[in-house]
Formats: structure tokens, C-alpha cells, sequence
């Protein structure tokens, strides 16, 4: 048995790292889409489905999910890790990480955000509450439209073989899957 050692409490949320990591899309008022990166990310209901995002209140995509009540989960691989990275390293206050990450916005079914064209996988979601937690809020979306890539999800799991998805492990440190799939 190894000894334990005393975690800061600080960091202790790094010890449920490394978090599979999305990108948020939404969108304010006037129209202009943003894109957001982040790591806390949960499915939280099946039936109806929903899943919640903790978003800091002085991120930008934190006003404007709050503006238009939608927002879409998108899941990156590695093929657009800089993309990933730089999405949440700048606000879109005043830019355009579209174009700045040089990603393709494409209609969504149901809500205004966009989907990610470079994606593998998305989910619309409308928002259904929100719960302030210390530093950050809790968004609770339901999902009202889900889709993948052709051949990357074969109806109830992801073909982990083709889905390099991306998993945080803290600060610039990121992480994917061994191609292995084992049942217990
Ligand atoms: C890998 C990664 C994961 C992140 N996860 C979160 C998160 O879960 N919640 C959050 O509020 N910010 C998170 N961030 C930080 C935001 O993405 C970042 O502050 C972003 O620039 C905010 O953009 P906005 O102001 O355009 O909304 C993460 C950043 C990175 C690089």
C-alpha cells in the first residue's frame, strides 16, 4: 500500500482530471457566435436528456448563454488540438475565434448556436437552469438535437478507434485514448 501525501485544496478538482474536454458554441442577441473551451463537462439526466457546463460568470460565453438560453456542446479531437487550446485562451469579446481558429460554423437543427464542422459529435441544448457554485455557474441544458460524424458512433458508444477525443489533465497538458476497449 503506498502512503498518501496531502493535496492542496487548491487543486484538489485536478485530481478528477483529465476531464473530456468540449467546445461550446453560443451565441448573443446580435447574432455573433462564440466558442468556448471547457473541461466541466457532465451528462446529468437521460430521460429528457441534459447535460450541465460550468462556465466562470467573467467569461464572455457566460453572458451570452445567459442572453439567449442555447448553447451546443461540440466534441474536438486531436486533429484541432491548437484550435481547442486557443479557444480558451482568448474572449471572444472582441474577437472572432471562428475565424481566428479558422473553425466552420454550420446551422444548427434547433437552436442559434452553431455547430463546429470540425467536430465529431454535437448537442443542442436548451437551457433548463442554472445553479451558482463558488467560482463558476452551473448551466443545465436539455438536449434537444444530437449528431455525429458518419462511422464514429455506431448508435450507443463511440468508436473509440476513430474518436481521438481530448482529455484535459491541467494547464496545457492534454491527453487522448489508448484504442483499447476492456470489459470488466
Ligand atoms: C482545456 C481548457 C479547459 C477549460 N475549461 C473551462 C471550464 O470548464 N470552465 C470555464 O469557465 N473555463 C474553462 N476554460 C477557460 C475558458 O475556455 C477561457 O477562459 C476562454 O478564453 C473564455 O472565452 P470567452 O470569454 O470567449 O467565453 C478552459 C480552458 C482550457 C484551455
Amino acid at each position: 500500500m503506498s502512503e498518501k501525501e496531502t493535496v492542496s485544496l487548491s487543486v484538489a478538482y485536478r485530481l478528477l482530471h483529465p476531464m473530456h474536454v468540449a467546445l461550446i458554441s453560443c451565441v448573443g442577441k446580435d447574432g455573433k457566435p462564440n466558442i468556448i473551451t471547457l473541461a466541466w463537462v457532465m451528462p446529468t439526466s437521460i430521460r429528457p436528456p441534459m447535460v450541465a457546463i460550468s462556465v466562470g460568470p467573467a467569461r464572455h460565453s457566460h453572458a451570452l448563454i445567459e442572453e439567449t438560453g442555447e448553447f451546443t456542446v461540440n466534441i474536438p479531437t486531436f486533429d484541432i488540438l491548437k484550435e481547442t487550446f486557443y479557444c480558451g485562451s482568448i474572449s471572444g469579446r472582441n474577437r472572432n475565434k471562428f475565424e481566428e481558429a479558422c473553425l466552420t460554423p454550420l446551422p444548427s437543427r434547433k437552436v442559434k448556436p452553431p455547430a463546429i464542422k470540425e467536430c465529431i459529435a454535437h448537442l443542442e441544448c436548451k437551457l433548463h437552469s442554472k445553479l451558482p457554485t463558488g467560482d463558476h455557474t452551473i448551466f443545465v441544458g436539455e438536449v434537444v438535437e444530437a449528431y455525429a460524424d458518419k462511422g464514429i458512433f455506431d448508435g450507443e458508444v463511440y468508436n473509440i478507434e476513430k474518436a481521438k477525443m481530448i482529455y484535459h489533465v491541467g494547464g496545457a497538458y492534454f491527453a487522448t485514448l489508448h484504442p483499447k476497449v476492456v470489459t470488466p
